[in-house]
């Protein structure tokens, strides 16, 4: 009797350790797989980066240090404190007067009266059909095509969305950014590409397709490579290209405003169509969350661009939250990193194939693709 309880009170204490292991195995498990914001953050940036854990506390330091040193405010990609935002949010005006009159024969400015700088972000909910309503008098061609009469775009912008089962971000973003845009006198148009099938979600992929997709509609010549979930605070951050590729989401309220690391690339991008074809497009072997933008950075830079971002404010972004629910993180991608250079010619643009189910509505254009790893092959390399 005395001998079983014995065992009884072992096995309880055993059992009991085994649940703690268990319990502490699956929250790190959690941490992995969906953990959102910025635990998430930190093992994406040790990860695509490689750096050394050392390397990664000084990162950290240097976030909070610009966090809360004062002295912080004046230059390019340092945030302020935000005691006096109000200074900040002044930008140093070099922006047209109001009474700037347009000609319709002469290309339109970059630096508009009608760009106020900070803008109202409203993240509430709407249903799509509101934001249709309110966009009616925008003059927006059905399947969401605008372009300005008063003057000629300066850009022709095909904006590509990314997208799966995110239906209640889609109207916030079309709510801003459609204004926005307007206001900035670009030709642009949206197109949503929407994922089917059970693979892990392909945002790079999506982007290819968005593309070659896009060039069938128009002679784009500046195509954004657009997060649903990132809206842009600031009507000042201008959505044409340039000479260098550009990263329009500088600073994100999930990341404290603060550029995460130099080489990060995600949320809001631009290439020009030329840029964009000479860098053979995203990869498309990115498969879940992660790392298909610091391999565009790769991609970028053995190309012989750099990347130039908005200054200051203008740069940023609030970014609707839980954006990894439910998808899972890409663990392959450190491997492909390291290959960046060699994969570049072989997968991207030229290696890949769908069969997308294109339909419009009102302020988008529908391209739904099933992906799978066969649409995308790759030779040995
Ligand atoms: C801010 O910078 C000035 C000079 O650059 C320095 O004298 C001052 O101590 C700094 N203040 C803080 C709070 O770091
Ligand atoms: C900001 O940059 C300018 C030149 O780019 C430099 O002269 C100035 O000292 C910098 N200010 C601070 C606070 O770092
Ligand atoms: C903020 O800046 C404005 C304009 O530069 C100034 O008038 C105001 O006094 C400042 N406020 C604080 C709290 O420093
Ligand atoms: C436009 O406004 C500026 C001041 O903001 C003034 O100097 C300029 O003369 C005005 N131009 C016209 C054509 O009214
Ligand atoms: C945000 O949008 C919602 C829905 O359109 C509206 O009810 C609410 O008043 C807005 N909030 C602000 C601060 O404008
Ligand atoms: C890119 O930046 C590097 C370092 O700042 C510079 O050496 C290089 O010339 C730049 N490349 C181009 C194409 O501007
Ligand atoms: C796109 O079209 C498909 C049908 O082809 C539909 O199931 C899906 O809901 C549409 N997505 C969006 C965002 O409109």
């Amino acid at each position: 009797m005395w001998k079983w309880r014995r065992l009884m009170r072992l096995s309880n204490r055993s059992l009991m350790a085994f649940i703690f292991f268990f319990s502490m195995s699956t929250t790190c498990l959690y941490f992995i797989y969906v953990a959102p914001g910025i635990v998430n953050t930190y093992f994406f940036m040790v990860q695509a980066q490689g750096i050394m854990l050392r390397d990664n506390v000084r990162t950290i330091g240097h976030m909070i240090r610009l966090y809360t040193n004062k002295n912080s405010t004046l230059n390019g990609t340092d945030y302020p404190d935000g005691s006096n935002s109000s200074e900040y949010i002044a930008q140093p005006t070099t922006y047209l007067p109001e009474n700037f009159t347009y000609a319709q024969n002469l290309p339109c400015p970059e630096r508009l009266p009608s760009m106020k700088g900070q803008m109202e972000v409203n993240m509430t909910e709407v249903p799509m059909e509101e934001i249709e309503l309110r966009l009616k008098h925008m003059d927006i061609q059905f399947g969401g095509h605008w372009k300005p009469k008063d003057c000629k775009p300066r850009w022709k912008v095909a904006i590509l969305i990314p997208f799966r089962n995110r239906h209640e971000r889609l109207p916030i973003l079309f709510q801003h950014l459609t204004p926005m845009l307007q206001r900035q006198r670009l030709q642009f148009a949206f197109y949503v590409i929407e994922q089917t099938g059970t693979q892990p979600f392909n945002r790079a992929m999506l982007f290819n397709v968005g593309f070659k997709e896009a060039m069938k509609d128009l002679d784009w010549d500046c195509v954004v490579f657009h997060d649903v979930d990132h809206i842009p605070e600031n009507d000042r951050n201008y959505y044409g290209c340039g000479q260098m590729p550009r990263h329009f989401a500088a600073k994100l309220d999930k990341y404290m405003y603060i550029l995460p690391y130099n080489e990060f690339f995600g949320g809001v991008s631009g290439l020009t169509v030329e840029q964009f074809l000479k860098i053979n497009g995203f990869p498309n072997a990115f498969w879940g969350w992660g790392g298909e933008d610091d391999d565009l950075w790769n991609r970028v830079h053995y190309a012989g661009f750099n990347v130039t971002r908005p200054e200051g404010d203008i740069g940023k972004y609030k970014s609707i939250p839980h954006h990894h629910r439910g998808e899972v993180q890409f663990l392959g991608r450190y491997k492909l990193l390291r290959y960046s250079k060699e994969r570049q010619h072989l997968d991207g643009l030229n290696n890949l194939q769908y069969s997308p189910e294109i339909s419009l509505s009102n302020l988008y254009k529908n391209i739904t693709v099933n992906l799978n790893p066969e649409l995308a092959l790759i030779a040995e390399y």
